[in-house]
């Protein structure tokens, strides 16, 4: 949540700045703003409103070249999103960008008001600035080491003071931030999308650490002051994956990026036929070794967790349980040291679920990272990674994402069902060659949307809806409700099929929209009878389910055919329609697609 950007070099740094700032605007939309390091001060320009209202602020202001910046762009957390709690916030002598929450402000600010600092704003970063700057005598290390001594809470910061107009300082608690290298020039920001137009090549700040950034190089302390070295990275995404490519939005490019990904994210990971988690430590009789496989994450990344959690239980026969971070992390999990906490995130940098990661490490039980994000903070933190390779995703609605959680989470299954004696090798073999071919299959989802189009038409003055399924379909009816209700803003709930008659059928009256999922074979009629009850209460039915699959008369309103495929991988055939419906009433709604209300891409607050 937030983004923030730094830039020190030849070039206009306000316009890196907005370069930038495009790139993150995803973490938040609240406002904008940006402060330039000039001849005889610090300049800051701030809006409230997306990105273009400050561009065109800038546009009329006529300011002098700066070469040294920084910017932010705010998902709000203290105080409403106005022109006064935009970021930077600043005094005279300093501006800052933050990302983060200063728990401690208030006690904070009580202290600077006794020493006659007055407040314009709600928020917990003008306050820290005032507090930098009630430490500042002309040493921007030692204010900064003793400002936030004081400070309880979560910090990215970005920091301009007046005198040292051509450094900026970068420091890091518990909110991602790197710094981007360059010739003649070097970057800071919350993530890679925002370097890539200038350069792959990236250091990721470590726990506590600051980072001085200037033209000629970049210095690093870590949290004791002492001088460190942190490792040169090079993001192998390329400009062109972040930007929209000819597509009117991100989340229709990332749908249609899923066939790729999935082949880059299955295919090195399959050897001889076999899955391959390419993970020295976690050898088949590690595997055996496992007592019960914890899934944990947040929102869609949970929801991959679900079908993770059926696949493994129907596979290997390993109890799996799914939670999701923000609960986990207090409700004291019981935990066994041969279990394994498999944490998924496609930022890697969710703060529940690195807080829930850290847990179960103090717990003594290994962690297995599934993470999107090369160097974030949760693959860092991880025992064993397996990184997912679906290149940048910027929509907020997760999509890509979603499908290469749950390919990883396939094959972690294959590999312990295979380990544990629960498959045959032919067997093993056959379904990891299913799986492999999943980008195939999905392809034709993609190419015939008109019917998911027309659907879409049709649904387009829904107020709410219902989705239900079984098993998978379950899992699915999840993630394709929140997919709905995330982007489209039309109220939807999921349900096991056979929950509805236990309070929720009391809804379904003339004209509701429900949703029924049914590609599983095992469940098939059961859903099926389920669909009906809605149909006979007068719901309007979109059955989702085979090309083969023989539906009764009366139970269906619109029938969506998919293609005969393995029920247990049928996830990820029967997403890329969900993605579809919700993506096309989205836009049907006039939604701002990719950048829906309230919410931010990554969330790195609680
Ligand atoms: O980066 P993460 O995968 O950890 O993010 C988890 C959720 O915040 C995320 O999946 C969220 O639910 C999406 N916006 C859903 O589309």
């Amino acid at each position: 949540m937030c983004g923030i950007v730094g830039y020190v070099g030849k070039r206009s740094a306000q316009d890196v700045l907005l370069d930038g700032l495009e790139k993150l605007e995803y973490r938040g939309y609240d406002s904008a703003g940006v402060a330039l390091a000039q001849e005889g001060g610090i300049r800051v320009v701030k809006s409230k409103g997306r990105l273009d209202v400050l561009r065109q602020k800038l546009a009329v202001q006529a300011l002098a070249e700066s070469s040294c910046g920084i910017g932010h762009t705010r998902w709000a957390t203290h105080g409403e999103p106005s022109d006064v709690n935009s970021h930077p916030h600043s005094t005279p002598r300093v501006s800052i960008v933050h990302n983060g929450i200063i728990e401690n402000y208030g006690a904070l600010k009580e202290r600077l008001a006794a020493r006659g600092y007055t407040f314009e704003s709600e928020t917990d970063t003008e306050v820290l600035v005032k507090l930098i700057d009630s430490c500042y005598h002309g040493e921007p290390l030692q204010a900064l080491h003793e400002a936030l001594g004081m400070v309880r809470g979560s910090y990215a910061l970005a920091v301009l003071f007046k005198d040292f107009p051509d450094t900026i300082f970068a420091v890091k608690k518990e909110s991602p931030l790197i710094v981007g290298w360059g010739e003649g020039e070097n970057f800071v920001a919350s993530d890679i999308p925002a370097l890539l137009k200038y350069t792959r090549d990236y250091s990721v700040l470590e726990e506590g650490d600051l980072a001085v950034v200037t033209a000629q190089g970049i210095r690093f302390y870590n949290a004791f002051g002492e001088p460190v070295e942190r490792q040169r990275l090079t993001a192998d995404w390329d400009q062109e994956a972040a930007e929209k490519g000819g597509y009117p939005h991100f989340m229709l490019k990332e749908i249609n990026e899923q066939p790729a990904a999935i082949t880059a994210t299955v295919s090195p990971r399959v050897e001889d036929g076999m899955p391959d988690l390419r993970i020295p430590e976690l050898t088949d009789e590690r595997l055996r070794s496992i007592r019960t496989v914890h899934l944990v994450a947040c929102g869609t990344a949970m929801h991959a967790g679900m079908v993770g959690k059926a696949a493994i239980e129907t596979l290997a026969r390993v109890p799996a349980e799914v939670d999701i971070a923000s609960e986990f992390r207090y409700r004291d999990p019981i935990l066994n040291k041969d279990d394994l906490v498999i944490i998924i995130s496609q930022s890697g940098e969710t703060s529940d679920t690195l807080a829930a990661l850290k847990l179960a490490k103090s717990r003594g039980v290994p962690v297995l990272a599934i993470v999107n994000v090369v160097g974030s903070s949760i693959a860092r933190a991880a025992d064993y990674i397996l990184y997912t390779y679906a290149g940048p995703e910027i929509a907020v609605a997760s999509t890509k994402a979603y499908v290469v959680q749950m390919c990883v989470l396939y094959l972690f299954a294959l590999r312990l069902a295979y380990a544990r004696g629960e498959l045959e090798k032919a067997e093993t073999k056959r379904l990891t060659a299913e799986l492999l071919r999943a980008g195939e299959v999905i392809k034709p989802r993609l190419d015939d949307c008109e019917q998911i189009k027309y659907l879409a038409s049709r649904f387009v003055n829904t107020q709410s809806c219902f989705f239900i399924g079984r098993g998978f379909d379950y899992a699915l009816s999840l993630e394709g409700s929140l997919k709905l209700k995330e982007i489209s803003y039309v109220h939807s709930d999921a349900y096991a099929a056979g929950e509805l008659k236990h309070g929720t059928i009391s809804l379904i009256t003339d004209g509701v929209p429900v949703i029924a999922l049914a590609t599983q074979k095992k469940v098939y009629e059961k859903t099926i009878s389920n669909a009906k009850e809605t149909k006979s209460r007068g719901a309007r039915v979109i059955l989702f389910t085979t090309k083969d699959a023989v539906v009764p008369e009366g139970v269906a309103d619109y029938i969506v055919r998919l293609d005969e495929y393995e029920d247990l991988l049928m996830p990820l055939q029967l997403i890329v329609p969900l993605q579809l419906f919700a993506y096309y009433m989205a836009v049907l709604r006039g939604c701002d697609v990719d950048k829906p209300r309230n919410l931010a891409k990554s969330v790195t607050v609680e």
